[in-house]
């Protein structure tokens, strides 16, 4: 048993450096927790207001217009490759500020990550390996209303998450250059990409 521990605590360690972190983790829920309390969860049974659920509903819409806009002026400006460069520099930034505009914070997350840093908050850690592809609203244990809604592959991200024989060399080395340890190609139309993270 003791062994078996030591084991598995070993290959987490493992899986950690291979995220490539360097030591600057970012865990986008617990900033406003204070580091002796354990992150919130989920309070089981418990729905928030039809109204909390509208909201949250509008900051997701408006971080994927914006992003959806900012991608597809970048492609216009620089070309798939390019775009590359202004989603990595842009998109973490992106959802900070729909974030603000919205009093909520909100992110993406994937069922295989591209930016490593983009993580799941621990409250929405059990769904996302259990890979819920249905729109899930929630009280968490902080009495925060929260929401992890599912992203869809559509052919126009076939060319930077799809299949690798179907992505042009240029995009490749791009990737390749920015995310050594990039997971996210391989997905087909309408497979589970990964979520819109959101808590009040
Ligand atoms: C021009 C290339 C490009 C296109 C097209 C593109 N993406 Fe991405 N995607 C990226 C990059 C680069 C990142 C990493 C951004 C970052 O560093 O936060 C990313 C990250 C993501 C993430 C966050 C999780 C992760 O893996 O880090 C999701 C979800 C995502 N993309 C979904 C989509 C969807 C859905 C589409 C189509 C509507 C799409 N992308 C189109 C380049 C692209």
């Amino acid at each position: 048993m003791k062994r078996m521990h030591h084991l598995k605590s070993a290959f987490g360690l493992l899986l950690f450096a291979a995220t490539g972190c360097t030591g600057t983790k970012t865990e986008p829920v617990s900033d406003q927790t204070p580091t002796s309390e354990p992150p919130p969860s989920i309070v089981a049974g418990a729905m928030p207001s039809e109204e909390s659920k509208a909201a949250m509903l509008a900051a997701k819409d408006a971080l994927f217009t914006r992003l959806s806009g900012r991608l597809m002026e970048a492609m216009a400006d620089a070309g798939p490759a390019g775009a590359i460069g202004v989603c990595s520099q842009e998109a973490v930034k992106i959802a900070n500020e729909v974030g603000a505009e919205h009093a909520v914070q909100i992110g993406r997350t994937g069922v295989r990550l591209r930016n490593p840093n983009n993580q799941a908050p621990p409250w929405a850690a059990a769904l996302v390996e259990q890979k819920v592809d249905t729109p899930v609203f929630a009280v968490l244990s902080d009495d925060s209303a929260a929401a992890l809604l599912p992203i869809k592959l559509q052919a126009q991200c076939l060319m930077c998450h799809g299949p690798e024989e179907q992505i042009v060399p240029e995009v490749q080395q791009k990737l390749a250059q920015l995310y050594p340890d990039d997971r996210a190609t391989g997905f087909n139309e309408g497979e589970l990409r990964g979520w819109f993270w959101i808590k009040e």
